[in-house]
This record gives structure tokens, sequence and C-alpha cells, in this order.
């Protein structure tokens, strides 16, 4: 590509400028052509008069001053031979170049454009950006990821992108450097950010003369508005926001919007009417986390017809369904598949609303739901991106921030264990060892760094507690840092280096994955050594999250896993009031095996499906569409921190399909599926389907008072193994009467803790058991 970057000479005006070039090509049939662009902050590409491409908010954000991604496409088709054709780039600020205080940007928005014509007769024509361009403020005044857009409709310029534009009184532009001296240009593989889907509101108010909009979900886009009889110069504002409040308390139904959690991001578009009959309008250089709106000064009455709230984010299907026969769970999953649908805008972001939208790298928990609900190759190829991010951005001697792209100087090492863990996410869905390789030395740089650490104090193998910056996250009984932060340090450091003992494994490299094994052999031992009291099963302070971690991480010694169970059990009833006691390091401990594998599924269905604070089903209940960023968000209005939208306690979606329908890869890339429902006394039913890389993975299950039905499909060169609860073995039959170890395709392999265990190889199943389901009710 070539390394000149147009820039429009003097023209700063809202930082959107339109730059245009014309050019003619040979009379010969055009056999392909290619337009190769690179638009940072955002842009958008122009091919006579017409946009080239579906996405938005393009390219996806990287830290610029290492790498840099491009987008490619044909445009054979729309290319004229033996005439005059015109390209042009319309420039967006985007991250960049955005706003805001301590996140600042680095520069002003640019583009570079390479466009590669091949005749029929085996010639070329190539065109690109250089200083014969011209550019021209465009009607985007203003534009700003956090603070929104204002589009003045007075000053567009109809043709501007089409061929025999008179851009006589444009400027020239000038040809700027690239991001840095040495940064590296990447084809943008993931998928792109477009606008899915449009949703028209549930209701629609009057405040003050204002228009007050109800969206009834929780979105990250922007709003397109129909405006009918603006006079010229009439200027109509939206504002956005997450939740109304009245009087600075979270409210269903006042007019007035909560920009007040937004903090210093605006979430504001003007639009300033030309004075036509009818004008439509939507933003191109901003997103917006809301699902409120306010519209001043809008002429007339604001119908349902007249506005649309654009769903805007990387693109991606979803492939996921749950359904259980408790409608709270439903509503739960829900608000995890919005969750994750706002915060994915080519990066994982924290919150879609205020003036963030990070990859604050403890998010990649949500990494293994959004395998089981969004499809597995675009998801792939979303966090082999996010994955390189992290690799470009870690520091010398394996240092790595808690976002990426890199904003902030802080560490914590159950924030940037992303590095380890989301890799080995991915390998788990995929079993694509290509990325464990590509990503194999970073993890072991990586991992190597919090020995380093773990070595400084006489407390070898523990990693200090001044290393630790945010404690057990927005637990909601020990706020922040209080909680333990050697312990919390020191379970990740042996989760990661665990973690890549088992990547070294999988890749073939025994001495490699020896040595972090006995590595992490070391620090389980240390571990339990400084934090674990024999005499009363505890660990550290006690606390819920303390145990979580513990067993979660595999860290309780070998024989004492039911006493520190059930000694977690009965904190969780005396101290917690069978409630959560967890922040965001160790709620995925809790859920996940703390207590599932002890026989207290019982307690942790009531966990999740309580209906009180703190927990998920509160959230449901008080109103969310979204996963709230606190436990209590409803009384944090104005804390100065507090999102309705945040990709945190998303787990919560791995433990509906790993553990309450029960799919898990046994092995890398579900080769070998794992059917393991946990079957709680309560819940009738609840099941659960899955596109992953080998296909479709359902199961359905049905409890009656003297029956269990479990139905699976299995995918083609696939095995499964299917735990089904029974008492005994035969006890189950396949179909209606043929008893299960006979028939065709399964095979019996033994009775363990109250399931009766089978393989089946690919095909649809249907499981039942006539013995009454054990009764695991906790003692509340
Ligand atoms: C972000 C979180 C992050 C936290 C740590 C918040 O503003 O939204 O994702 O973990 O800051 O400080």
């Amino acid at each position: 590509m070539d390394n000149v970057r147009s820039h429009p000479q003097g023209q700063e005006r809202g930082h959107s400028p339109l730059l245009r070039t014309e050019f003619t090509l040979e009379n010969k049939q055009i056999e392909s052509a290619r337009a190769h662009v690179s638009t940072i902050g955002w842009g958008e590409l122009y091919l006579n008069g017409a946009k080239v491409g579906t996405e938005v908010l393009n390219p996806g954000v990287t830290d610029y001053e290492e790498q840099t991604l491009y987008s490619s496409y044909d445009v054979t088709d729309q290319l004229f031979s033996g005439q005059s054709n015109s390209v042009g780039l319309w420039l967006g600020r985007g991250f960049y170049d955005k706003s805001i205080h301590d996140w600042t940007g680095l520069g002003s928005p640019r583009g570079i454009l390479q466009l590669n014509v091949e005749y029929n007769d085996g010639s070329t024509d190539t065109v690109v950006t250089d200083t014969s361009w011209t550019a021209d403020g465009s009607p985007i005044t203003k534009n700003d990821i956090y603070d929104g857009e204002t589009y003045d409709a007075q000053v567009e310029q109809p043709g501007w992108a089409s061929p025999n534009f008179d851009d006589g009184s444009w400027s020239t532009v000038t040809a700027v450097q690239g991001p840095s001296s040495n940064f590296d240009w990447h084809p943008q593989r993931l998928p792109p950010i477009k606008v899915t889907n449009s949703i028209r509101p549930v209701d629609i108010s009057q405040n003050d003369g204002d228009w007050v909009v109800d969206f009834g979900q929780t979105i990250a886009g922007w709003v397109e508005l129909t405006i009918d009889g603006a006079r010229e110069g009439q200027d109509i504002t939206i504002e956005h926001a997450e939740v109304l409040v009245d009087d600075g308390e979270l409210s269903h139904d006042t007019g007035n919007l909560n920009m007040e959690d937004l903090r210093d991001a605006d979430a504001t578009d003007t639009y300033i009417a030309k004075g036509d009959d009818v004008e439509t309008y939507e933003p191109r250089f901003t997103y917006h986390g809301f699902r409120h709106v306010r519209v001043f000064n809008y002429p007339g009455e604001l119908s349902p017809d007249d506005i649309a709230a654009k769903v805007v984010r990387t693109e991606r299907e979803a492939n996921g369904r749950f359904s259980a026969s408790n409608d709270d769970l439903n509503d739960v999953h829900h608000m995890v598949t919005w969750g994750l649908r706002t915060n994915t805008h080519s990066i994982p972001t924290d919150c879609p609303n205020r003036d963030e939208r990070h990859g604050w790298t403890e998010i990649f928990r949500g990494a293994s739901t959004e395998y089981y609900e969004y499809e597995t190759e675009k998801t792939h190829r979303f966090y082999e991106k996010w994955m390189r991010d992290h690799r470009y951005d870690m520091r010398s001697k394996g240092m790595v921030a808690v976002t990426i792209p890199d904003q902030v100087s802080e560490e914590d090492p159950n924030w940037s264990k992303s590095t380890v863990q989301c890799v080995w996410h991915m390998y788990e869905h995929t079993g694509d060892k290509r990325v464990l390789a590509d990503n194999y030395p970073m993890m072991t740089q990586y991992v190597d760094h919090w020995q380093s650490r773990a070595t400084e104090e006489d407390r070898e193998h523990i990693v200090p507690a001044k290393y630790n910056t945010f404690g057990d996250w927005l637990a909601p009984t020990t706020e922040e840092i209080e909680n333990d932060p050697a312990m919390l340090n020191t379970f990740a450091h042996y989760q990661t280096t665990k973690t890549v003992a088992n990547a070294a494994a999988a890749l073939g490299k025994s001495n490699e994955a020896r040595m972090y094994e006995n590595r992490a052999s070391t620090i389980k031992t240390a571990f339990n050594n400084h934090f674990y009291d024999e005499t009363t099963n505890t660990y550290g302070s006690g606390d819920m999250g303390t145990f979580a971690m513990a067993m979660h991480g595999g860290l309780v010694p070998k024989g004492a896993e039911q006493a520190v169970a059930d000694e977690l059990a009965s904190t969780i009833r005396n101290e917690y009031d069978n409630k959560i006691g967890t922040g965001t390091i160790s709620t995925q401990g809790l859920l996940m095996s703390a207590l599932m594998e002890y026989g207290y599924e019982d307690l942790v269905y009531h966990l999740v499906s309580q209906p009180e604070r703190p927990g998920w089903v509160y959230m449901a209940r008080n109103g969310a569409t979204t996963l709230w960023e606190r436990w209590d968000s409803d009384t944090q209005i104005g804390s100065g921190m507090n999102s309705f939208n945040h990709r945190l306690w998303m787990e919560v979606g791995e433990w509906f399909y790993t553990k309450l329908v029960g799919i898990q890869p046994a092995t890398p890339g579900f080769e070998r599926v794992l059917i393991k429902p946990v079957v709680p006394t309560e819940l009738e039913h609840a099941s659960a389907e899955t596109e992953t890389i080998r296909g479709k993975i359902a199961v359905a299950w049905e409890q009656y008072t003297d029956e269990f039905v479990l139905e699976v499909t299995i995918p083609g060169n696939t095995t499964g193994e299917v735990w089904v609860l029974a008492n005994h073995q035969s006890a189950v039959y396949e179909g209606d009467t043929c008893p299960a170890e006979d028939a065709t395709g399964v095979t019996y392999l033994r009775h363990e803790n109250d399931y009766a265990v089978f393989e089946v190889s690919a095909g649809s199943y249907t499981f039942h058991s006539d013995s009454t389901p054990v009764d695991k009710r906790f003692d509340s």
C-alpha cells in the first residue's frame, strides 16, 4: 500500500472531512478491481456516488501506533471503463481522535487508499491517495465517539462523491505521516461493525415540551429520525441514556434521562435541518448506549413511525438458544445476549454508555458464553484480533495492562490474565492449535513475569499484595481491594501457570509442559501453606469469594474438597443469607465448579434464581434488559461509575449452557462433548442448543415426579458422553422401550453420583429414566 496518507489542508472543521478525486479508466473491459482502504479513526469509502460496503464505524479500533487495520473490497462492478470515475473518503474521529480527559486521542483523522484495476488484457491501473486529492468540510460539523455528532444539513454538497462534481472551491490535501513511523498494517479479518437491526419505540411521552422515547431494550447504536416540516436551520437534539431517574433515583416512568452516569460523555446528537418537507437523519461517526432518548425541538408530534433505534455492533449471527421453565432465567438469558450484543465493537467493551468503551481485560470471562451464543467462526476471528492486540501491547518483561488496547498503566493479575485464559477459551471451543501456537510465546512471557514477582518477597510463589489493583471488584459485601489481595493474585498466578502447562502439552512441548506443571504445583503448595486453614476448612479471610477461588482453581488439597464445600455452603447460609457475596473475580468460581461438584446444585440454583439483591433476577425484575455493572446499580445513580449495561456477571450465561443444560467440550473443539445437566429440584425443564465448530448440539431435559427425560442431539464426527440422572443404569431407556445400553449408538459406561453415564455417537436420542430424581434441596 502507498505510504501517503491524505489529510485535508487547513480544514479541521469538526474533524469530519470529505476527500475526493476523479480518474479516467482506459476503455477496456475491467477484469477485476479491488480497493484497499484504511481510515483512522473511522471512515467510509465512496465510488461513483455510492458508499462501498455496508460496514459502519470502520475499521476496528487498535493501538494505532503499533498496528492499523485496512479493509479490502471487490469494486469491479462499481467502476466505469473509458469514463471519468470518482472516489471519495468521508472521515470521522473514532477512537483515534477521541475527546475525553485521560483517554486522549492520537491525532486528527486520516485515510489512505489504493485501488487496483486489472483489465482483461492483463494491463493494470492504480489509483492512490496523494496530494492531487481535494478536501472540504462535511455536514458533520462535530463528531466524537462519546459526545455525539452534529450534522448541519444546510451545508450538504450533493454529488460530492460523483464524477464531474465541481470541487473548485475545495482545498488540496496534505500528505501526513501514518500513526507512527513504525506500525504494521493488517487486513481486517474480524467481522465488521454493522447496523444489524432496528427497533421501534414501546412508548413515547412528553416532558416539558420534549419527546421522551422508550425503546424497551437497552442497546448500543443510534437513532434514526424522520423530521416532517422543520424550518431551515432548526436544530433538533437527541439525548441518550440507559435509564430514567426521578430526583436522583431510578424510576421507570419519569421523563428525566439519567445523564449523570455518562460522566464526561455528552451522548447528544444534533441535526440542523435544511428545510425540506421531510428529512431523515442518522449519525455516522458516534454511537451511544441507551434505551431512552429525549428529543428536543422536534417539529410537530413525534410518532413511532418517525423514530427507530438502530442496533450497531460487530456483526455475527446469534446461534445459541436457551430456555427454562423459570421465566426469570429466560429474562436473565435475554440480558446476557443483549449484554454481549451491545458490548462488541471490534473489541469486547466494558459498557457502551459512558466515557470508556475500553477492552477492560477482566471482561474476557464473557468469551466462553459468546462461543455458545454466536457464530463460532466469527467469534473466533474477533478474539484472534483481540489477542493480537494483547501481543502488540505487552510491555517489556511480560507486563500486560488492564485495558487492551492499552489505555492505562495499571496491571492486575486477575485482569490481564485474559492473555492466557482467553486464548484457552478459544482453544477449548475450536481445537485450533494455531491460536495456541501464535499466542504461546506471549503466554509464557506473561506467566514468567508474574513468577518473577512471586519471588520478590520471602513468601515465595505468593504474588505480593502490592500488585493487586482492583481486588474482587464490585463484590457486594467487601468493597474492592479489601479482601485478600495476595490470595487473589496467587490464584491468578496458579490458574495461568496451569493453563500454560496445558497449552505446552497440547503443542507437544513436553519439557515445558512439565516445567510449568511443576511450577504450578509449587504455587499450589505455597497457596495452601499461606491461605488454607485446615482446622476450619477455610481460606484467607473466609469470604465467599476466597473459597470460590480456591475451589474453582483446583487449589484445594486432595481429599479436603467436600469439607471445604460444606464449609462454604454453611458460610453462604450463615453469613450471606443465601445470596451472592462475590465480586467479578470469584463469581465465576462460585458458579462454575466450587459447589456444583459437591452436592450443592440446589444452592447454586438458588443463588442464581432468587429474586433479591444481590442477584441477576433482582436486576431482571427491576427493569433490566442488559446486565448491570453493579449488583446494586439501582442505588448507585451518580456514584461516578455505574452502568446499566456492562459485561460483568456474564458468566451466568456460561452456567446456563455448561451446567444447567450441561453442554461442555470434553476435549478441545467438541470432538468429544460432555452432556451433564445439573437438575435443580425446583426446575421442571431446561433446554439449549448451540452451533459449535462441529455442528449443532441440542439438549433438553424435563423432570416429572417419577421420570426424567433427556433429549440429546450430537453432530457428525463427534462422540457424546451423556450423563442421565438415574438411580441405576437399568432404569434408563432410550426411545420408548429400549433399555439404553442396548440402543444403537449407545454404550453404557458406568453409574456415578446419581447419573448413568453413556457414550453415544452422532445422532439424536431420547433417554427416559423411571427413577425419582434425588432431592438436593439445601437447608435454607
Ligand atoms: C470498567 C471496568 C473495569 C474497572 C476497573 C471500570 O470503569 O468499566 O470494566 O474493570 O473500571 O477500574
